[in-house]
C-alpha cells in the first residue's frame, strides 16, 4: 500500500501559459507505473489543469492550503470542499513557509487537517525542524511534537489518509540537502513514532517524502534509502526535464 510519491511543490511560481506547458511536458513524460506524481500548484490553475489531466494517470494535483473552517465571510481564502469540487485529491498542509510568514501553528494545522480529510481530501502534512534545532541535536523532539499536536489525534482510518513530507527548513531552498543518512535516520524515527501510535501495519503503509533542495543529482541516493518514500521538491519541480529525472530516480 505504500506509494512512491514524486510531489512537486510549484509555491508563488509560473504563469498561467508556463504551467499549462510545465503540466503537459510532465504528462507527455516517462513515467514508471509505480510512482505518484502530484503536481502543488497554485489554486488558480487547479481546474484548468485538472480538466487537462481527465485522462492522464498517474498525476495527480494538490492545493498548496486550505482555510480551517467550512465556508463563511472569510474574504480571499479557499475552502477544503471547494477543492473537493472540483476533483482536487490533495492538499499540502503545515508547510515551513506557511508556518512562518502566515504564523501557522500546530493548532491551527490540526483543525485544517480536520476539515482537508473531513471533505474527502488527502493531506501531504509537512513538518521539519530549523538550523538551530538540528545544531542542538533535537531535531526528533521537534518533528514529534509537530506530529503529535496536528495528527496523532487522528482515528486510524483517517491517518491512512495522510503523507508525511520531512522537510528540514535549514535545507530548503538553500541548496543543502540532508545527507541521505540524516533523511533515513529523520524517516526511520517517524515510521516508529506512528508504529508507537498506530500499529505496524499503518507504519508500513505510510509514505514518508523527504523535501528541501532535492533535485536530479541527488534524488537517486536520496530515495535508495529504505524509509524515504519519494520527495516534496520545490525549486526542481519547475522544469519539466528536471523534474522527470526526479520521478525517474526510483
Ligand atoms: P526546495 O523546496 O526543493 O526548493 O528546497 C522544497 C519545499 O519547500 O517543498
Amino acid at each position: 500500500m505504500r506509494k512512491k510519491i514524486a510531489a512537486g511543490n510549484w509555491k508563488m511560481n509560473l504563469g498561467r501559459d508556463q504551467a499549462v506547458v510545465l503540466t503537459q511536458d510532465i504528462a507527455e513524460g516517462s513515467i514508471p507505473e509505480d510512482v505518484h506524481v502530484i503536481l502543488g500548484t497554485p489554486f488558480i490553475y487547479l481546474h484548468e489543469l485538472n480538466a487537462m489531466l481527465q485522462d492522464v494517470k498517474g498525476i495527480e494535483l494538490a492545493a498548496q492550503n486550505c482555510h480551517q473552517m467550512p465556508s463563511g465571510a472569510y474574504t480571499g481564502e479557499v475552502s477544503a470542499s471547494m477543492l473537493k469540487s472540483i476533483g482536487i485529491e490533495y492538499v499540502i498542509l503545515g508547510h515551513s513557509e506557511r508556518r512562518m510568514y502566515f504564523n501557522e501553528s500546530d493548532e491551527l494545522l490540526r483543525a485544517k487537517v480536520d476539515i482537508a480529510l473531513k471533505e474527502g481530501l488527502k493531506v501531504i502534512f509537512c513538518c521539519g525542524e530549523p538550523l538551530e534545532i538540528r545544531e542542538a541535536n533535537s531535531q526528533n523532539g521537534y518533528v514529534s511534537r509537530q506530529l503529535v499536536n496536528s495528527l496523532f489525534h487522528l482515528s486510524e482510518a483517517d491517518f491512512s489518509n495522510i503523507v508525511i513530507a520531512y522537510e528540514p527548513i535549514w535545507a530548503i531552498g538553500t541548496g543543502k540537502t540532508a545527507s541521505a543518512e540524516q533523511a533515513q535516520e529523520m524517516h526511520a524515527f517517524i515510521r516508529a513514532l506512528v508504529q508507537e501510535k498506530y500499529s505496524a501495519e499503518t507504519a508500513v503503509d505510510l509514505s514518508i517524502l523527504y523535501g528541501g533542495s532535492v533535485k536530479s543529482a541527488n534524488a537517486s541516493e536520496l530515495f535508495a534509502n529504505p524509509d524515504v518514500d519519494g520527495g516534496l521538491v520545490g525549486g526542481a519541480s519547475l522544469d519539466a526535464q528536471g523534474f522527470l529525472s526526479i520521478i525517474n530516480a526510483f
